[in-house]
């Protein structure tokens, strides 16, 4: 197994309704480690650059009004197999599809507003983690 690293956002709805600890302590009984944490309410412009790959899709206008709702928790999540762990632990994008026991099972109600984020590959948990934290914010978990 590789150590890796993967964005993960807990998105305003499941702010809202107070599910932080739920979702955090999901991934540290499966293992994963924060090494990077910030509370921030996001501004248009982060958002529509966050998710300026689904530009062209019919969602983006509302994923985008959705993502500046309320405040997000922004984390980098660092284990073995990180990428696909989290994925696992999230669930299917739509709830509706997500398997009993993840994430979007338990907290979610819609495909747009979907409770968490999670990187989907290697190049993209790099691209996102360096969308907004600079190295230094990213600390070493060495015991
Ligand atoms: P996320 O993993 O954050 O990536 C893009 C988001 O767009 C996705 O979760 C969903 O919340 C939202 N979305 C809305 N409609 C769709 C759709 N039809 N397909 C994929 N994502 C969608």
């Amino acid at each position: 197994m590789t150590t890796e690293r993967t964005l993960s956002i807990i998105k305003p709805d499941a702010v809202s309704k107070n599910h932080i600890g739920d979702i955090i302590a999901r991934f540290e009984k499966k293992g994963l480690k924060i090494v990077a944490a910030k509370m921030v309410q996001l501004k248009q412009k982060d958002a529509e650059g966050f998710y300026a790959v689904h530009k062209e899709r019919p969602f983006y206008k509302d994923l985008v009004s959705f993502m500046i709702s309320g405040p997000v928790l922004i984390m980098v999540l660092e284990g073995d197999d990180a990428i696909n762990k989290n994925r696992d632990i999230m669930g299917a994008t739509d709830p509706k599809k997500a398997a009993p026991g993840t994430i979007r099972a338990d907290f979610a109600k819609t495909i747009d507003e979907n409770c968490v984020h999670g990187s989907d590959g290697v190049e993209t948990a790099k691209t996102e983690i360096a969308f907004f934290f600079k190295p230094e914010e990213i600390t070493q978990r060495i015991r």
